[in-house]
């Protein structure tokens, strides 16, 4: 299990590099294929959401045939939604609206081709190990998992659509944008050179909160607010900065062998905020010796960036301003494109084609390594990319029900990381 092969993310990424060159993908809305494609909507919130519209808007014949949502306010404020913005593709009867935490498994249940898995991303191994044993193609968002025992269920999964010929599309859409893979064909063709080190950063103001309401219990609390209770959210190091962190692994064609940070709460102190950080800083190492400097910081009123550059021998590539500096200068003059969009062009034109490909790979590794970092923040020592892919530390409650005590809390466990089974 630990071996994460480099020729494996090699080749899981170079398939998907190969669609660069059909910028063409010209799939449209004038497409002659109108094939039916059924999709089930697990998780209906802004993500799911965009994503169910997403992919309707691809061509005629898509459509989306169930919902599910933990929340029944949600799952039919979604349904709503989509029924307003794209009508005549939605083909949802009354009795393919699910919620509940089984929810997932009847919308699955349904007769479809594909899943997206758009929940929190604890729920995301268990709801794609069904999706993959029910042999339906996936798409699901970062992150994958949030621990290692929620990477090595993805890895399995991975294995089983592999096995199965089955699409597994992970939503780092930064891998369909031709600016980034434009840019990183310069780097991998020796525009800067021999990699010496990259800078990544998600600084921000943060995110929503979502309030208390009297007669909640703590489950459903947290279940609302998730994005600030690790075992749901994985802290915001791995639901956001996820992104610039997959870059420089993809520039690398592999992933970091260790790495050591810190970070804290300096400004989230209230009780809404739960326990996760609001600032990392996380220096990772690669196997040769190269490095990856990551911030990630949640302040209102400093300075937002969210960005990643990769230094060479011969120059630097900075992918947000699409440029190279150096001795091989280089600008992005390609097609501008919604990366969340055209994920979904590359997505449907594939299956149109009878072709599948697999992300699982990457998106645990890019997960994993978001992962190692908030490990060694929280726990103040190094850790390698084995201490965390084989940590026995899991981040899940004891049951999954409305009335649940003892959800995990991970700022408790600490002591548990300071002996270091992370
Ligand atoms: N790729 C991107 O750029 C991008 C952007 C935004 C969000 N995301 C990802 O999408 C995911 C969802 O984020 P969001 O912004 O839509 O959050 P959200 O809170 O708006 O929506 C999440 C939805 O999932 C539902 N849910 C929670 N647990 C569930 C369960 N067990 N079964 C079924 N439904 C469940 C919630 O009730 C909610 O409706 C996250 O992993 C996030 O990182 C990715």
């Amino acid at each position: 299990m630990s071996n994460l092969s480099r020729r494996h993310f090699v080749k899981s990424t170079a398939a998907i590099g190969a669609l660069t060159s059909i910028n063409a993908f010209a799939i449209n809305k004038n497409t002659a294929n109108d094939k039916e494609i059924r999709i089930v909507l697990v998780g209906c919130g802004g993500r799911g959401k965009g994503a169910a519209y997403q992919a309707m808007h691809v061509r005629k014949g898509i459509k989306i045939v169930a919902v599910a949502d933990a929340f029944e306010d949600n799952v039919k404020e979604g349904l709503e939604y989509l029924k307003k913005s794209n009508p005549s593709q939605m083909d949802v009867p009354d009795e393919n609206v699910f919620h509940g935490f089984d929810a997932y498994k009847k919308a699955i249940d349904v007769e479809c081709d594909l899943v997206i898995l758009a929940t929190p991303p604890h729920f995301r191994p268990i709801h794609l190990e069904y999706a993959v044993n029910k042999k339906k193609h996936v798409f699901m968002e970062k992150p994958v998992a949030v621990d290692g025992f929620g990477i090595r269920s993805v890895l399995e999964s991975t294995k089983i659509a592999e096995a199965n010929g089955t699409m597994l599309a992970v939503g780092l859409q930064r891998h369909h944008q031709y600016d980034y893979r434009e840019a990183i064909e310069q780097c991998h063709n020796g525009a800067i050179g021999e990699f010496q080190y990259a800078r990544v950063w998600w600084n921000s103001s943060g995110v929503w909160t979502r309030p208390r309401k009297p007669g909640m219990t703590e489950m459903e609390y947290q279940m609302r607010n998730w994005y600030y209770f690790n075992w749901l959210c994985g802290d915001h190091i791995v639901e956001q900065h996820i992104h610039n962190l997959d870059v420089i692994n993809w520039v690398k064609g592999e992933h970091p062998a260790k790495c050591s940070g810190m970070g804290g709460r300096q400004v989230r102190k209230s009780k809404e905020h739960g326990e996760i950080y609001d600032h990392f800083f996380t220096e990772y190492e690669y196997a040769d010796g190269s490095h990856m400097f990551s911030q990630a910081r949640h302040m209102p009123k400093c300075e937002s960036r969210v960005q990643e550059i990769a230094y060479g021998t011969k120059g630097s590539c900075d992918f947000g301003k699409r440029r190279i500096t150096g001795e091989n200068k280089w600008r992005f003059k390609g097609r501008d494109v919604s990366g969340h969009q055209e994920e979904w062009f590359h997505l449907i034109a594939a299956l149109d084609k009878g072709e599948v490909y697999n992300e699982g790979q990457n998106g645990a590794e890019a997960t994993l390594t978001a992962i190692m970092g908030r490990m060694a923040s929280y726990s103040g020592v190094t850790v390698t990319w084995e201490d965390a892919l084989n940590s026995d530390l899991r981040l899940a409650p004891e049951s999954y029900a409305w009335d649940a005590t003892h959800l995990p809390c991970l700022t408790k466990m600490v002591t548990t990381l300071f002996q270091f089974r992370v």
